[in-house]
């Protein structure tokens, strides 16, 4: 069990099962994108542990670069997102990966989508370590999935709640 700040938390995935999943992902990326280079966009800042191991496992030439955007205030989606850092390179005609930790709502990813789909890539793909198809009110696709959870808050392995949190090397889930 571990306590941040008011709240406890219990084991949820181990680092090893963590490991093993996205190890999975690298190789169906690798043989999906083997083309050509494609840029990896981490979407910050919770996704910096799952872009980092996903990224030693592609085999394949990536560029990487980041965006920020947050739509969340401690356990709740606030319902608007708002874009913090944006594109610094430029990705007109690239093959893209949006790299995300989680897709909850689905209102960040839509949103992230929209901002990419304006930069006019040759092709746009979702990479998200997790997805709560319970809380997921807009359509969209996520090509490469971790692992579907279950509607309940989840810190660890870059997760935060309220920035806290994100150095656990596993997934741990409210109690
Ligand atoms: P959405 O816009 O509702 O899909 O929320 C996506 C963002 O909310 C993610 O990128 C996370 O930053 C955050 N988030 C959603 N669910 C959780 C959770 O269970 N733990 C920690 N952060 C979460």
């Amino acid at each position: 069990m571990v306590l941040i700040k008011d709240k406890e938390f219990v084991p949820y995935i181990s680092a090893h099962v963590l490991k093993k999943r996205i190890e999975e992902l690298a190789s169906e990326i690798s043989n999906d994108f083997s083309e050509g280079p494609a840029v990896l966009i981490g979407v910050l800042n919770g996704a910096f542990m799952f872009l980092s191991d996903l990224t030693k496992n592609i085999k394949v030439p990536v560029e990487v670069t980041f965006i920020k955007v947050a739509s969340y205030m401690g356990t709740k989606s606030s319902g608007e997102v708002k874009s913090l850092i944006g594109l610094d390179l430029d990705i007109e005609g690239k093959s893209v990966i949006i790299v995300e930790d989680i897709v909850d709502t689905g209102l960040s990813m839509k949103f992230l989508l929209e901002l990419v789909k304006e930069r006019k890539p040759k092709k746009i793909a979702v990479a998200s370590l997790l997805l709560k198809p319970d809380a997921l009110v807009h359509d969209i696709n996520i090509d490469y999935v971790g692992f579907e959870i279950p509607n309940r808050f989840v810190v660890g392995y870059g997760l935060d709640y309220d920035g806290l949190g994100r150095n656990l090397p596993a997934l741990y889930q409210l109690k």
